[in-house]
């Protein structure tokens, strides 16, 4: 059976402050925050599912967990605990590299995804550990993370990066939002605020059995080889903040909405019921230049959008956020009754309570052009499939290369460098780099890309594959919405996407504020969960 939808009202999740205010000014603060088991109730009508939540404790935990309010250039200090079970309430696959410790329980480790850091502040994929710190993996160094706060106010989120886990983490609800504030430009924008008419939204995808608990095929594609492992995870719910297709009452007037999709592959192309417009303002951590009027927001798992919608120019009063995108995204299923509904916003009839003041500039946030000029080095990152002897498709490489193969990009710190990102799979994939912001410069299709993808499986080299030859094919367009300083940009298929990635501070072009060149580096990956666990991931070391 399926469930009602927009009976459950959207939940606000509890806001952790990364920083304290005294004496007129914001200074450093430490936050202990833990991963626990626990039930969540998402949905009136669903028996409670067992989860694990982000919180300061147990009794307060919550999925997603909470969001931590951060300054611009105010240090945020979090000691991350694990308090997980001894074993795992999802199916893991041994067979794909995988943290597993000797002694049980759940191997986490987190990741601030857009934040710019330390690597051994990054989460690192091997830098795991278990309740009580047990058990280590081998790039575990300390417990306690700083994030700096030096970039540009924004949009990110924090979740699990464990080696081989991170799809199962994540579904079982180890994501939260994070947002970086700079009071200063926050009063000159006069957009929306305050937490009644600002507000994040984490929307994922999950299949419920009617016990109520998270229900994933425990069956892989290849069970000979992978016995649980599946290539993509879609569920049947669309869950916003927590709770399955929720409903919100809003005023007429303006609101801001940072919508994350954290969703593990389900890529969603959202619009509103009524035709209303979105305004977009900017995308991932960034600003856009200048505001974009749009009636649709496509969304790849990771990426966030910063959009206005102004309630006082509709004329229904009940709105539906829908969804359209095929999954997998673009050439998969279409969506059904169920996918395709997302929210509903309720609109109160009248007047706002208090008038709204709040505007939209016609100008933004402009950051440091993205000139090809400055890139030092130019790499092919080619994404196709790994097929064993037998014929069978079996891992997601890059470049044809392991996650633990040594490393092969070795970027200077503080450069620019120019990627060519070459997708020869059938569906889309979101690229992200950590530590780095990038934006995708020119879009090209490919031809002959089945002739390229035979060479590319023999030599795993874009060059000797003679990938000149195959830049035949027309352009496209880079969308207005993603020309800014993204942290996950989305390679369509059959294409080479020419990406420019800054490994420095995108408005101040300066070095970073600390070593960026220690170990144990960073990594870059797909964004489809399922993909980066098996093993569309590389890592990356600054020089
Ligand atoms: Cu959002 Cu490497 O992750
Ligand atoms: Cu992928």
């Amino acid at each position: 059976g399926s469930l009602k939808m927009f009976v459950d009202e959207l939940p606000q999740m509890p806001k952790l402050l990364g920083y304290s205010y005294e004496e007129d000014s914001y200074k450093p603060c430490s936050l202990t925050i833990g991963m626990y088991e626990k039930k969540w109730k998402f949905h009136r009508d669903l028996p409670p599912t067992t989860v694990f939540a982000f919180g300061t404790s147990q009794a307060t935990a919550t999925v997603p967990g909470p969001t931590i309010e951060a300054i611009k250039g105010v240090p945020t200090y979090v000691t991350w605990q694990n308090y997980l079970p001894q074993s795992h309430i999802l199916p893991w696959d041994p067979t794909i590299p995988t943290a597993i410790p000797k002694n049980g329980g759940v191997p986490t480790v987190v990741h601030l995804h857009g934040g710019v850091h330390p690597s051994g502040d990054d989460g690192h994929a091997l830098a795991w550990f278990t309740s009580g710190f047990r058990e280590t993996g081998s790039t575990w160094s300390k417990a306690t993370y700083t994030y700096p706060n030096v970039q540009h106010s924004g949009n990110l989120w924090y979740h699990d990066h464990t080696v081989g886990l991170t799809r199962v983490n994540l579904l079982a609800g180890l994501i939260a939002a994070y947002n970086i504030r700079d009071p200063t430009l926050d009063a000159s924008l006069n957009l929306p605020s305050g937490p009644k008419f600002d507000r994040n939204l984490m929307i994922f995808d999950r299949s419920f059995s009617t016990d109520g608990s998270l229900y994933m095929n425990y069956t892989g594609i290849v069970p000979s080889i992978h016995p649980q492992w599946q290539p993509e995870y879609f569920g049947h719910a669309i869950v916003v903040n927590g709770k399955a297709w929720p409903f919100i009452r809003v005023q007429r007037r303006k609101y801001r909405f940072r919508i994350i999709n954290a969703a593990n592959a389900r890529y969603f192309n959202l619009f509103l019921s009524n035709g209303l417009s979105f305004t977009q303002i900017g995308s991932d951590a960034s600003y856009l230049p200048a505001p974009v009027q749009t009636q649709s927001i496509l969304l790849a798992p990771s990426e966030i959008a910063d959009v206005i919608i102004d309630f006082s120019t509709s004329k229904a009063t009940n709105i539906i956020l829908k969804n359209n995108a095929n999954y997998p995204y673009p050439n998969g299923s279409s969506v059904d009754n169920l996918n395709s509904n997302v929210m509903k916003f309720v609109i109160t009839p009248g007047n706002p309570t208090v008038p709204d003041t709040s505007t939209i500039p016609a100008s933004l946030v402009t950051y440091k052009a993205s000139t090809t000029d400055a890139a030092v080095a130019t790499r092919y990152i080619v994404l196709y499939e790994y097929t064993d002897s037998s014929g069978s498709s079996t891992h997601l490489y890059i470049n044809g290369k392991r996650f633990e193969d040594p490393v092969t990009e070795t970027p200077k710190s503080g450069s620019t460098e120019i990627w060519q990102v070459i997708n020869l799979t059938a569906d889309d994939h979101p690229l992200h780099i950590h530590l780095a912001t990038f934006q995708a410069i020119k879009i090209q299709k490919l031809t002959n890309v089945t002739q390229f993808t035979n060479c590319m499986t023999q030599n795993n080299d874009a060059i000797a594959c003679n990938v000149g030859s195959h830049l035949t094919g027309s352009l496209m367009d880079v969308p207005a919405t993603e020309k800014t300083w993204k942290n996950a940009v989305k390679i369509s298929p059959g294409t080479q996407t020419s990406v420019v990635v800054k490994f420095n501070l995108v408005d101040t072009n300066s070095p970073y504020p600390f070593d960026a060149t220690t170990q144990p580096g960073y990594v870059y990956h797909c964004h489809i969960l399922d993909h980066e666990d098996n093993a569309m991931i590389r890592p990356f070391q600054l020089v």
